[in-house]
């Protein structure tokens, strides 16, 4: 099939290319995002390939779907910039990379964890410059702590053995309980417990209607003085306003984020001789205990790999009609 693979990095090319290699894709590399300015040239292709800040709105899909493109093929496991409501009325198909490496993702929030609790971030900048003091640098021991564990899928199962194997006490909330969690001794309980009682809150639900802004003005009240906020699923699951007004407060502790909400104006490039004009993010980067990372909790070589040979699939199964599609719409 012809597919535009839009928002290529330049990590995504060989992974592609090698999955392709057999399968014979004519895949055309093109660095930008796909959304309205740029779906007169998706509509060129018969499938297009996107990734996390791709927006595909009704318009956008009705502009491919008068063209070309009969499938979309997202390169990632969240669908939430899809409007899938508006590609089943158009009969596109969209297809996903359900799990590629949930551990990339899991172990990048327990990183965030140990950076933010030891201090790491403050810890590395002050060695390099020969202050070995030990002020404000003192941590906690995890062993014992409870973490709650928002989503219980494939990311979250293999964030609560990472914690259990620390000796934390795991307690999650999903409206689905993982087996596998159980197992484990992960207690389910309900949101609302969950917050309250919790010193480590991690995030691993999709971004949908329900949980958009889960962490907010009705949930931070909730929660320990203190508490650590990790978010490792998709930015708007914060409301960063008021994450913003609970830091200044001290009423969080600390906050750990590889999403934003508004991280498609941002993530992804150098904007590092440009003035960022997002105040609210701006000011997050500003407290000592915030640690940002640009969306990076999937790349790994083996989640690259995993992706790349999932898409391809996905691509091809669609082509003959034959073989596992990873179907969302
Ligand atoms: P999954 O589909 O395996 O698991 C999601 C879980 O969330 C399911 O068990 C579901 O029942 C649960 N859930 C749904 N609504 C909920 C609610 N209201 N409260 C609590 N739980 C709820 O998805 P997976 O692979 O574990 O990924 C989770 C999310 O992580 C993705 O949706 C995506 O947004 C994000 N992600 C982030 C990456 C990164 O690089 N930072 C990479 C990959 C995924």
């Amino acid at each position: 099939m012809e597919v535009g693979v839009f928002s290529t990095q330049p990590y995504d090319r060989e992974p592609l290319e090698r999955a392709n290699r057999e399968r014979g894709h004519r895949l055309s590399f093109l660095e930008p995002r796909l959304g309205p300015d740029t779906a007169e040239l998706g509509a060129q292709f018969e499938a297009v390939c996107v990734f996390v800040n791709d927006r595909l709105s009704r318009p956008v899909l009705e502009r491919l779907c008068a063209g070309k493109t009969r499938l979309v093929a997202l390169r990632c496991a969240g669908f939430n910039n899809v409007d899938l409501a508006a590609a089943r009325e158009l009969g596109l198909t969209v297809v996903r990379v359900p799990a590629y490496s949930p551990h990339a993702v899991a172990e990048h929030a327990v990183g965030l964890i140990l950076m933010l609790n030891r201090k790491l971030h403050r810890a590395y900048a002050r060695v390099r410059e020969a202050n070995f003091s030990l002020a404000g640098l003192c941590g906690f021991d995890l062993y014992g702590r409870q973490v709650g564990v928002l989503g219980t899928g494939a990311i979250g199962a293999a964030f609560c053995q990472i914690m259990r194997g620390f000796g934390c006490t795991v307690v999650a909330a999903d409206p689905l309980p993982n087996p596998a969690c159980l197992e484990l001794g992960v207690q389910y309980v309900s949101a609302a417990e969950l917050f309250q009682s919790s010193d480590i809150i991690s995030l691993h639900c999709p971004l949908t209607a329900e949980t958009r802004h889960i962490i907010g003005a009705e949930s931070l009240p909730l929660m320990k003085r203190g508490v650590m906020i990790i978010n490792t699923g998709r930015g708007a699951l914060i409301d960063s306003s008021a994450v913003v007004a609970a830091l200044k407060s001290g009423h969080v502790g600390y906050l750990g984020i590889d999403v934003y909400e508004e991280e498609e104006n941002l993530f992804f490039r150098d904007l590092s001789s440009e003035i960022v004009q997002d105040d609210v993010f701006m000011r997050l980067l500003t407290f000592p205990n915030v640690v940002v990372t640009a969306h990076q909790g999937f790349f790994t070589r083996e989640a690259l790999a995993n992706i790349a040979d999932t898409t391809i699939a996905n691509i091809s199964a669609f082509e003959h009609g034959a073989g596992e599609l990873f179907r969302v719409a």
